[in-house]
């Protein structure tokens, strides 16, 4: 996957983050990437015209009544002449002004005359970015197709800690990889389906049995499959992290919801069950909110939740070719995983250490031994990234020669 040829129009925001734009015109012309880019009024009281043309190499586009500009380079043409619309820092005002479909400006109107994808990164302090208003705007141009390099949570510029931090720019980078796909597409016209992060199972209207499970590891994994060119359906758990581009993804919250979402997706080539399904719920969830009444309560009756790894693997038409499950072991890894494979009907166990607690859920690294019936393979630690990585060229060295 690449960015090398692609041709980016940049909108660069009136934030405090438009410094990093420049970081990023610069990143993506190394890597071979035409940038051109728009600068706004406000984008252009933080960086200077100046510095933005003189890392980009061309001409940068200001404003729309520029009657030269337009001579030379209508705004339609301008929007339509990229691979893709990339706006960073995306201010508030300017996520409003495109939900709405204003066009008072050079940077509005091309994101409403563009017929190519729109990515934007958010940067806004946290209550602006929390406000009803802003996510209302996020909502509507979801619908409306732009897709989202999700703001980031740490110290904001204005001295409060909070998501709006604009994304890493070796983040937007990665983002605007994965949007472009893979330029060798292994994984072309297959359909892969993974499953990530926790389930919530209900114990009355306010109380449900959860896990530790992030989700990082099943959205790595969702990501690094659609970057081989899979047409990708992720069924995820309630997580915190943002649908990974150019993934269909699913919410859920329990057990019984993800075997359905899953069931609906099918067939599918492969499916990659990383989620870390709750084993038990609760065999009658409660109307009202239990109240406590001074004394024990009564323990709670749980019954078995499906296994959807097991109910995937099982023999018949919908079977994808290949299937693969996760496995947590904290001793004697491949012996345990040998076990499971065996016992679920899976093809592959990928299986993590976790026995130094903390350390591999919600990390973001994992090392993991990828177990079949017949060969067993330990891979170093290395970032979740890169675990996903290796095992979407696996998966798809298998689907090739299968
Ligand atoms: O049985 P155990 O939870 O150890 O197995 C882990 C593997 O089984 C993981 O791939 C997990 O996604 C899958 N699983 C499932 N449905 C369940 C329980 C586990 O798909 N109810």
């Amino acid at each position: 996957m690449s960015v090398s040829n692609k041709s980016i129009l940049l909108v660069i925001g009136g934030g405090i983050a438009a410094y990093k734009a420049l970081e990023l015109i610069r990143r993506l012309r190394e890597k071979g990437a035409r940038v051109r880019c728009v600068l706004t009024q406000g984008g252009a009281e933080f960086i200077t015209p100046l510095s933005v043309a003189a890392l980009s190499e061309e001409q940068v586009f200001t404003s729309l009544f520029d009657l030269k500009d337009e001579t030379e380079m209508g705004h339609i043409r301008l929007s339509r002449e990229a691979d893709v619309v990339l706006v960073v820092p995306a201010t508030a005002d300017l996520m409003a002004k495109a939900a709405a479909g204003l066009a008072g400006d050079l940077a509005t109107t091309v994101l409403l005359a563009t017929d190519k994808p729109a990515l934007m990164a958010p940067s806004m302090n946290t209550r602006m970015w929390e406000h009803a208003a802003t996510q209302r705007n996020l909502a509507q141009l979801r619908s409306d197709g732009v897709q989202f390099i999700m703001p980031a949570e740490g110290a904001l510029a204005c001295g409060e800690v909070g998501t709006g931090r604009l994304a890493d720019v070796p983040d937007i980078i990665s983002a605007l990889e994965a949007f472009f796909g893979a330029e060798a597409s292994p994984l072309e016209g297959k359909h892969a389906l993974v499953t990530a992060g926790p389930t919530h199972e209900a114990i009355d209207p306010v109380r449900y049995i959860a896990n530790r499970s992030s989700g990082k590891q099943g959205y790595a994994i969702a990501s690094a499959l659609a970057a081989l060119g899979a047409r990708t359906t992720l069924v995820s758990g309630p997580t915190q992290l943002p649908d990974p581009l150019g993934v269909k993804t699913l919410r859920v919250d329990s057990a019984r919801d993800m075997l359905a979402a899953c069931e609906t997706a099918l067939p599918a080539d492969v499916a990659v069950c990383v989620a870390a399904v709750a084993d038990w719920r609760a065999a009658d969830v409660f109307d009202q909110k239990k109240k406590k009444d001074g004394g024990a309560l009564a323990p709670l009756a749980l019954v078995e939740n499906p296994d959807i790894l097991a109910r995937l693997s099982k023999p018949g038409n919908d079977r994808p070719s290949l299937v693969v499950g996760f496995a947590a072991e904290t001793e004697a890894v491949p012996e345990h995983a040998k076990a499971k494979l065996a016992r679920k009907g899976c093809d592959w166990i990928v299986a993590n250490d976790v026995s130094q607690a903390g350390d591999v859920m919600g990390g973001d690294e994992n090392e993991v031994h990828v177990i079949s019936a017949d060969a067993h393979e330990r891979w170093p630690r290395m970032a979740k990234d890169q675990v996903a990585g290796k095992l979407a060229e696996k998966i798809a060295e298998a689907l090739v020669s299968a």
